[in-house]
């Protein structure tokens, strides 16, 4: 079993920040998305991963895998040219695939339980491809399945009119070489893409199972920002330790779990956790409340933060109250403290700004 883990695309949705960071490196908990995933594939003892990498940010995500040995893999990096869609990037790692059976796994989704069980059913069940399933409220929004009593695969939808289940599909598939004739019969979609739901859907047409596991824990997609926060709620929620290596001064209080690394210094603040704080961070006359990730660097002085991640290197002095908030890298936001209360702004391409 080799694993293909999808890290191209454009996060248009996440921009301004995917234009200078891979969209599967944004922090979530203090930790790359990417992190994550490795994670369930080193957990599963896969051992061969093929990366897919964009030509604009792939450098990036190959300098945070480096050789793979923190995971204990061997990482294969595949550029796909242009993001034409997830069929097309499992077009474009067959070389690596070859004849393999495979776990396909989108850089920026996060699961709560890993991939190892899915593998032993698949193995068992012996069908052409296992799908992860999320049982979702709102199902006209995601690609949709219709199950048989067995949990089989009979029909895939995508953003249905009138969903057949609440069974949204999870951006975690397991495949058999067959992939590649369902891929090589379907057209690009609307949006031009080559669509993976359209090659499972032609995988059930050409008559092979398509096993389906039904997640029980969470599962986040991170492609908006408020999904990201949601994203960073859920795991500091479930992960975060109370861990404090920084120092904390004597007018400092901390209710909660919350982890401050090595050489934080917090100075006459009030933290309410669940909170991660990375290194070398200052936080001086400051409320953090809970939910809220701070990177390594970052600076926050007479402010009040909550539910939002703040960057590396960033710096946020004298706001009264900053919360819902995805601060990219070495960012500054500042009280205006002149008697003319004008806004002046200096802000990159597709940035939001909400006053
Ligand atoms: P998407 O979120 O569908 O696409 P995107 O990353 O381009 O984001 P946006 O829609 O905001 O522009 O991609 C899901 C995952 O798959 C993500 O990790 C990027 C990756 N991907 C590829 O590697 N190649 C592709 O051709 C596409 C479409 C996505």
């Amino acid at each position: 079993m080799k694993a293909l883990i999808l890290s191209g695309g454009q996060g248009t949705r996440l921009r301004p920040l995917t234009h200078t960071i891979a969209k599967q490196l944004v922090p979530v908990a203090g930790k790359p998305i990417l992190w994550y995933v490795l994670n369930h594939i080193a957990q599963a003892k896969i051992k061969e991963a093929g990366v897919i990498i964009s030509p604009e940010t792939g450098q990036h995500v190959k300098d945070y895998i480096m050789d793979g040995a923190q995971w204990g893999l061997k990482p294969r990096f595949i550029v796909q040219k242009k993001p034409e869609g997830l069929a097309h990037a499992v077009l474009t790692a067959r070389n690596f695939l070859k004849n393999d059976d495979f776990v396909m796994y989108l850089g920026d989704n996060l699961l709560s339980e890993g991939v190892k069980s899915a593998i032993d059913r698949f193995k068992k069940k012996k069908s052409e491809a296992l799908i992860f399933l999320k049982r979702v409220d709102d199902p006209k929004r995601f690609g949709v399945a219709r199950l048989d009593a067995e949990g089989k695969v009979v029909e895939l939808i995508e953003k249905p009119e009138n969903p057949p289940s609440n069974f949204a599909l999870v951006g975690v598939y397991i495949f058999t070489n067959k992939i590649f004739d369902a891929i090589a019969r379907i057209k690009p979609s609307r949006r031009g893409e080559l669509e993976i739901t359209d090659a499972i859907q032609e995988l059930i047409n050409m008559g092979h199972a398509v096993d389906s596991q039904v997640l029980d824990g969470w599962w986040l997609d991170t492609g908006k920002k408020d999904d990201l926060l949601e994203a960073n709620t859920i795991v500091l929620d479930e992960y975060v330790k109370c861990d404090i290596a920084g120092e904390v001064d004597k007018l400092s209080r901390i209710i909660g779990r919350v982890t401050i690394e090595a050489g934080t210094v917090v100075i006459n603040s009030h933290m309410r956790g669940p909170i991660k704080i990375g290194k070398n961070a200052r936080i001086e006359n400051s409320f953090i409340g809970p939910h809220t990730s701070i990177g390594d660097g970052a600076a926050i002085k007479d402010s009040a933060i909550e539910h939002s991640v703040i960057l590396s290197d960033s710096v946020i002095e004298g706001i009264e109250r900053l919360e819902d908030s995805l601060i990219g890298r070495n960012a500054r936001v500042f009280k205006n403290m002149h008697r003319h209360k004008a806004l002046r702004l200096m802000i990159s391409d597709d940035t939001v700004v909400e006053v």
